[in-house]
């Protein structure tokens, strides 16, 4: 039995660099998740019959959406939905699944890093048939419909069991639950040496890697593990919580600095790595040797080549814009194309898709390739033991060379979270008035809006944040986050580049301190937020 559903539109239901996000109450409203998933479907055109892959990364509230969605998904006529078992899926797996099974699309379940719990964030993003996030055409199609939304489909139907696998029908429709692991773990066994990796393990490698009590735990424990022998211990916070353990699923050295600290110890382990709440960021952390995620994207193109997947070599190297340009440098000197993005990794399909990219990263600790079309958590733990297994050298030794050869680029992040957004409005707006005005002083070469020409469809995305460029290569970038849920969040990203090897172990905050001054100057920072200090520095 289908049911018709009258409802009216809810404010604010535009989804943001990654879908659309908001506190579990806002989700719990009557109606609010059916309001989105009958937007998203109707915004849609020719998937009667087709398949949908769901799931999510387990936190508060993904369990009763999965329900939702399975009947939602029936009534509008979806021939099938592959769901991951217990309604878990990390975003790179969900990303790999509907491009295995050539699914229509996907919706995935996830506020990513953000907290979970009662209190905490939930999201819904919806991916398209090549496995990533929906474009900005079908993200404001999906906006606009939740703005004139009537009514909702829905099947009236028992709930699905998600923890058995195989198949059954929900009112005509298929809904197969699916090992969250299985898929992934071969995709991965594509592209890496595991016999290579097993073999450095076998030979005392050591590794901490932190699940955070979040999506990635199977995935850990399957791959590193099992397959490839790392010691038991290996995984820690394995078991995926609704709430992360009352921790904030965030691998930054913030929300890890446990990791840090013990990767800056007398016990520290050969590699110290976590991911994320829904599996797709990263944080890499050798012996004594932090990775910025933004070095981290340069120095995986560089040595990609190792990886059986990649040994055919690079196609180019695409980041997002804030992100810093140590990864230019390295296509530069392979000889492959650059492309500088806005932030969130929908930008980078097209890219992908059209074979002009193979690795991608952004500096807030995602990285990815072409294997699917989301960053991968898992996938950057594997591709740097991939490297460290042929390399025979501590991940150290393969920082200290890597800054030798193609320079340092010293690179920090500061956000001023939940700030009042009319403030953090009226700094970007005085930044972006007074653009003209800054060239020529403090060494500023050039200074913009960030705009984004795809090469592949043409698109034009703008106001992408506002880029301040000085002669020496540093950079100032401003903008605002697209995916909080509580006021504005604030986000100046600093860069300056050393090519000087005997100047490549200041301290990155003291490195960049006259950046950081002229930042505040130039945007008034202080004046528009009331802050004096930023919240959080990466
Ligand atoms: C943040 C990151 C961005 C990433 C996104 C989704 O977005 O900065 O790089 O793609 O989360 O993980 P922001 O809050 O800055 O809009
Ligand atoms: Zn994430």
């Amino acid at each position: 039995m289908i049911k018709t559903v009258a409802t009216t539109p809810f404010e604010g239901q535009r989804p943001g660099t990654s879908g659309l996000r908001k506190k579990v109450p806002v989700f719990q409203t009557p109606h609010y998740v059916e309001n989105f998933v009958q937007s998203v479907f109707d915004s849609l055109a020719g998937f009667a019959g087709k398949t949908l892959v769901l799931g999510g990364d387990g936190r508060y509230f993904n369990r009763e959406t999965v329900q939702t969605v399975l009947k939602m998904a029936a009534a509008s006529g979806f021939g099938r939905v592959v769901v991951g078992q217990g309604g878990i899926l990390s975003t790179p797996a969900a990303s790999h699944v509907i491009r295995k099974r050539g699914a229509f699309g996907g919706l995935i379940l996830s506020a990513s890093h953000n907290p979970g719990g009662p209190d905490g964030d939930f999201g819904i993003k919806y991916n398209i048939g090549n496995g990533g996030p929906a474009p900005e055409a079908i993200t404001e199609a999906i906006f606009a419909h939740t703005r004139s939304i009537r009514e909702y489909r829905i099947a009236e139907a028992p709930d699905c069991d998600l923890d058995r696998l195989g198949e059954t029908s929900l009112a005509g429709m298929v809904v197969e639950v699916i090992d969250p692991v299985a898929d992934y773990q071969a995709l991965m066994e594509t592209l890496f040496d595991f016999t290579a990796i097993r073999a450095l393990f076998a030979g005392g490698f050591t590794m901490r890697f932190d699940a955070m009590s979040a999506v990635t735990g199977p995935y850990a424990h399957a791959i590193l593990e099992g397959a490839l022998g790392a010691a038991p211990g290996t995984v820690m916070n394995g078991t995926p919580l609704p709430d992360f353990g009352g921790h904030h699923p965030d691998p930054n050295l913030v929300h890890a600095k446990h990791l840090y600290d013990l990767a800056m110890s007398e016990a520290a382990p050969d590699l110290c790595a976590a991911s994320d709440g829904d599996g797709d960021r990263n944080l890499i952390i050798g012996r004594g040797q932090f990775v910025t995620p933004s070095d981290s994207v340069a120095m995986l193109a560089a040595n990609a080549h190792l990886a059986p997947g990649y040994a055919a070599g690079l196609a180019g190297i695409a980041r997002s814009m804030p992100t810093s340009a140590a990864a230019d440098r390295v296509a530069q000197a392979l000889g492959i194309a650059s492309f500088e993005t806005p932030t969130g990794w929908k930008f980078f399909g097209n890219l992908l898709d059209a074979g002009l990219a193979t690795i991608c990263g952004e500096e807030s600790a995602g990285t990815g390739s072409n294997h699917v079309r989301e960053k991968d958590g898992l996938w950057a733990v594997l591709l740097w033991l991939n490297i460290l297994a042929v390399r025979k050298q501590s991940v150290a030794e393969i920082v200290r060379e890597h800054w030798a050869r193609y320079g340092r680029n010293y690179y920090s992040r500061h956000d001023y979270e939940e700030v009042p957004a009319d403030g953090a409005n009226a700094l970007m707006q005085a930044l972006r008035d007074g653009l003209a005005a800054l060239v020529g002083r403090h060494a500023i070469v050039a200074a913009d809006d960030f705009a984004y020409h795809d090469p592949v469809d043409g698109s034009l995305s703008e106001h992408q944040g506002i880029r301040v460029l000085f002669g020496d290569g540093a950079r100032i970038v401003y903008r605002l986050s697209g995916t909080g849920t509580a006021g504005a969040t604030l986000r100046v990203y600093l860069e300056r580049y050393e090519p000087d090897p005997s100047q490549h172990a200041i301290d990155t905050q003291a490195a960049l301190a006259k950046l950081i001054v002229l930042a505040e100057e130039l945007a008034g920072i202080a004046r528009h937020t009331g802050r004096s200090a930023p919240s959080v520095i990466t």
